[in-house]
């Protein structure tokens, strides 16, 4: 890991410190959560910005409740923890930080009360995590998992399992990225990313019941569709087909940012290039996430290092709407 330290229960340590035992129940039986955060480095302001961390903390707590895991920090401290990571590991590029919290006893047996919780956070540099200039999807035979089985409204360790045949089928089949159905047979999501489809000019995306992780960045493209687009998102149940005839399609989350989708099943999406509101949308979010638009900034971009924002947008959004 490309840093210098971690922090693990409850203090800062060298980076090579951070070791489990093999015995540990998280390990043996994906017994944790995690969230995944991103850093965007901003060379006007001198600054890393860390997006959304917020929202990123309250979702991890939510995570540790359904998983009967109690942490001895609020949301405030976790940001403050991971803000003073970064400065310590002193990243001036753009990062990733991975908080987990995971039951650490190192028994044998899998229910999840009464055990011992750890918490830990790292950060790394990091770029891009799948491209984001046009993917090639198919869909996945395998299923979603069921919120009844294990809820993927929770970020839980194990469930990655489910994410992993999927993305590994994709591409050992010649896709970029799977598109997973729920067990009825409806869009549910990427192996990890939300979906969105253009239709007749709305936006449209598998409702949170759909066994869905609720996204952060979809949560931002519903915000920047309604404030910047003028559209109100649809959050409904969508049919497998409709994916054959969308006008746009797009995949979004932390690591795949906002990532257009060229085609699904060897069908082309509308023209089979990148559309218009993917292009633009994907340019107004990284202007956001890079803390270079002043309202968001405030809104979403917690700063790392000490010091006054001095960068003015680059762009206007009116420009990039044009
Ligand atoms: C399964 C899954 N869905 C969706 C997302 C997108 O969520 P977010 O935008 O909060 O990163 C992720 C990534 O974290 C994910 O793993």
């Amino acid at each position: 890991m490309n840093a210098k330290e971690l922090f693990m229960n409850g203090e800062f340590v060298p980076a090579e410190r951070g070791m489990i035992s093999v015995r540990t129940h998280g390990f043996a039986y994906g017994t944790g959560c995690f969230e995944g955060i991103r850093g965007y480095w901003n060379e006007a302001d001198q600054q890393v910005y860390l997006f959304r961390l917020r929202e990123h903390y309250e979702r991890f707590l939510h995570s540790c409740k359904i998983l009967q895991i109690s942490l001895p920090y609020t949301v405030e401290q976790l940001v403050d923890i991971s803000t003073e990571l970064v400065r310590r590991n002193g990243h001036r590029q753009d990062v990733y930080l991975r908080p987990v919290a995971y039951k650490a006893d190192l028994t044998i047996g899998v229910s999840l009360h009464d055990r011992i919780d750890s918490f830990i956070i790292t950060s790394e540099p990091f770029g891009n995590y799948i491209n984001i200039t046009g993917l090639h999807c198919g869909v996945s035979s395998w299923r979603r998992i069921d919120d009844n089985a294990v809820p993927a409204r929770a970020k839980i360790l194990g469930a990655y399992v489910n994410s992993a045949f999927a993305k590994s089928e994709a591409i050992q089949n010649g896709f970029d990225e799977a598109i997973m159905l729920t067990s009825e047979g409806h869009v549910s999501e990427g192996s990890a990313e939300n979906i969105f489809l253009m239709m007749n000019g709305e936006f449209v995306t598998p409702a949170s019941t759909e066994n869905i992780l609720l996204g952060i960045t979809r949560d931002t493209v519903i915000e920047l569709g309604r404030r910047e687009f003028g559209r109100i998102t649809r959050e409904r149940q969508v049919d497998r087909t409709e994916l054959y005839v969308a006008d746009e399609i797009f995949l979004c989350g932390t690591g795949a940012q906002i990532a257009p989708v060229i085609s699904v099943d060897h069908r082309p999406v509308g023209n089979g290039q990148v559309g218009p509101i993917a292009k633009k949308l994907q340019q107004l979010y990284f202007e956001v996430a890079r803390g270079r638009c002043p309202e968001y900034r405030a809104q979403w971009c917690t700063p790392v290092y000490a010091s006054v924002p001095k960068s003015e947008p680059q762009m206007q959004h009116s420009e990039m709407l044009d």
